[in-house]
Parts: structure tokens; C-alpha cells; sequence
């Protein structure tokens, strides 16, 4: 049977002023409806460009990407990104940002107020009620954080796509989170990919683990299935041996198979650590994705 998303040998170079850099090196990855991705590897071996190439914001050099039948060669709205750097429009408010997104998806499918609801409900669903009226830079890095979850959310996609999206948020409002997005994975059965640097957050979330190995020519050094019943409780879970085990699988694999290539150097901020800390939010320079940090919405709206 045919995999719902299928990425095929997927391999990218890069155009540098030194000749093409290969980023990715032939990953090969089926991914069922409905299943949960964690995407685990060092800083810099290509996880956010794995995301962006089945957002269709990159295009593979060789390969490519299969979503349900069809080719992936563009953006859409049946895949939300949910960046690393927060993607607001900065002229509008937190409810406007989710807004625009909600009119593209239910445009003469939600009356007005069903609509408004709807806003209001993802919002509320990511602990921003209270600051809906307020433009992006009137709020923190976390909250516009959150912004882009409500605003992924609230398109209900049927695959979403998520870079480090709890990376800027304090530990209560993360746990949080994971637990909301327990929740409505559930419900939807949507797809997950979400990019994380955090082992307790990838066993918990995730049905499996990819783990890639370092660039350049990134590929996936292994996938732990993880086995755990949902739904899932984060306190019960700590005490459960297989928890453990799991956790311990992604650490080996991070620490000693395929060690931290700038562990040597003392180069950015601390977030290749086992787990990164809650409010390890990225130095601007680290990351290649930033000139997209202007990217207006989710994904490029061709209308
Ligand atoms: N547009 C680009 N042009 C050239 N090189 C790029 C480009 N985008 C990414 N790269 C390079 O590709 C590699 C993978 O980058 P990517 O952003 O996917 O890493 P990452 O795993 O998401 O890292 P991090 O955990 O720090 O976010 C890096 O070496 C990066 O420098
Ligand atoms: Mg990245």
C-alpha cells in the first residue's frame, strides 16, 4: 500500500559562492495518516530544510515528495508551517494574524461568527485570549510563538509541519501545549512533523523518532518507534521503564552515535543540549532560515 507522505530519496544541494553544498543526502522516509513525527538531530544537519522541502517552500535537487497521491511542488494549506522564527504579519493583531489564515481555509464554508468563534477559539486554545487585539511587536517572542500555533492550528491542515515550535515557551505553557496538541491530533487525525530538541517532548508527542545524522549530506541514522499507549500522561509516563528506555535510545544516539559536530567549538547558544531549556531561543545569526522570517503567512498564497 501506498504511504500517505513519502519522501524519496530526497537530496538537496544548496548554490554557495563554493559550489554546491549538499545538504541532504537521500532521505527516505513513508509516513502514515495521522502519525505523530518527531524529527530529532545536532543543530545545522537539515532538519528545518527536510520541513521546508515537504512545505514545498524548497525544492528537492533529486527526488521528491508524495502527499497523498500527488506531488508536493508548492505551498498549500493542507500543510501548515509553524516556523522556527515566528512568522507574523507585524501591521496586524494576534486575531487578525489567525484571521487571515481562517478566512483562506473557510472562505463560504463558516458564517461571519462562526468564523470569529472559531478565531477566538484557537486563540483561547494557546493562552492568548487576552492579548488578541495586540500587534506582534507588542508581544513576546513566546506569545507571537503561540500566535503562529493558533494560526496553524486554526486551518485545521491535514499536515502540519512544526520547527522547534515549543522552543521560546516557558515549561508550563510547553507542557501545555503538548498536551493541546495531544488532544486535537486525536481528534483530527492529522499529520505531524515536528522538529524538536528536546528528548521528553519527542517521546512523548511522537509515534516515531527520526533521527538524523549529521551534514552535510544529512540522512536519517535511525527511527525509534516509540510504543507507548495514548492517551498519554506525562506524570504516569516518568515512572513507566519503556519511557525511560526510549529517552535513553535518542539520547545514545545524540551523545555517542552521531556526537554534536560543534560540541568542540564553543559556537551558539546551548540548545544541542539533551534537552533544550525553555526559553533557548535562537541567537538571529545561527539560522539560514532567517531572511524567511518575513514570509507573510504560512504558506505562499498564490490567489
Ligand atoms: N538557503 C541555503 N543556502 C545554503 N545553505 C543552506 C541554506 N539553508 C540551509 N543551508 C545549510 O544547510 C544545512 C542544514 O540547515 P537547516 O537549517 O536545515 O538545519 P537545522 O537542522 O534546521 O538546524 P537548527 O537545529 O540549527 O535549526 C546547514 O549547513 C545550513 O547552513
Ligand atoms: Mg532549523
Amino acid at each position: 500500500m501506498d504511504s500517505y507522505l513519502e519522501l524519496s530519496h530526497v537530496t538537496i544541494d544548496f548554490p554557495t559562492p563554493n559550489g554546491p553544498f549538499r545538504a541532504l543526502d537521500k532521505i527516505k522516509l513513508s509516513i502514515d495518516q495521522g502519525e505523530f513525527i518527531s524529527l530529532i538531530g545536532h543543530s545545522g544537519c537539515g532538519k528545518s530544510t527536510v520541513l521546508n522541502i515537504i512545505a514545498g517552500l524548497h525544492q528537492a535537487t533529486e527526488g521528491g515528495v508524495i502527499l497523498n497521491g500527488k506531488e508536493v511542488s508548492e505551498p498549500g494549506p493542507d500543510r501548515a508551517v509553524v516556523f522556527q522564527n515566528h512568522s507574523l504579519l507585524p501591521w496586524m493583531t494576534a486575531y487578525e494574524n489567525v484571521e487571515l489564515a481562517v478566512k483562506q481555509v473557510f472562505k463560504g464554508k463558516k458564517k461571519k461568527e462562526e468564523m470569529k468563534e472559531w478565531i477566538e477559539h484557537n486563540l483561547e486554545l494557546v493562552h492568548m485570549s487576552h492579548a488578541m487585539d495586540k500587534r506582534p511587536d507588542e508581544l513576546s517572542g513566546g506569545m507571537k510563538q503561540r500566535v503562529g500555533i493558533a494560526r496553524a492550528l486554526s486551518m485545521e491542515p491535514k499536515v502540519m509541519l512544526m520547527d522547534e515550535p515549543f522552543g521560546a515557551l516557558d515549561a508550563l505553557t510547553r507542557a501545555h501545549m503538548q498536551d493541546s496538541l495531544m488532544e486535537i491530533q486525536t481528534e483530527l487525525n492529522n499529520t505531524v512533523i515536528m522538529i524538536t530538541h528536546d528528548v521528553d517532548e519527542a517521546v512523548l508527542l511522537s509515534d516515531r523518532i527520526v533521527m538524523m545524522t549529521n551534514g552535510p549530506a544529512a540522512t536519517i541514522g535511525e527511527i525509534l518507534k516509540v510504543d507507548l499507549e495514548r492517551p498519554r500522561d506525562r506524570l504516569a509516563l516518568a515512572e513507566v521503564p519503556e519511557y525511560n528506555h526510549y529517552r535513553a535510545e535518542v539520547v545514545r544516539f545524540l551523545h555517542e552515535r552521531y556526537k554534536n559536530p560543534e560540541s568542540e567549538q564553543e559556537t551558539d547558544s546551548g540548545s544541542n543540549s539533551e534537552t533544550a531549556t525553555a526559553s533557548a531561543e535562537k541567537p538571529a545569526t545561527q539560522n539560514k532560515q532567517e531572511n524567511e522570517e518575513d514570509t507573510p503567512v504560512l504558506y505562499a498564497v498564490n490567489d
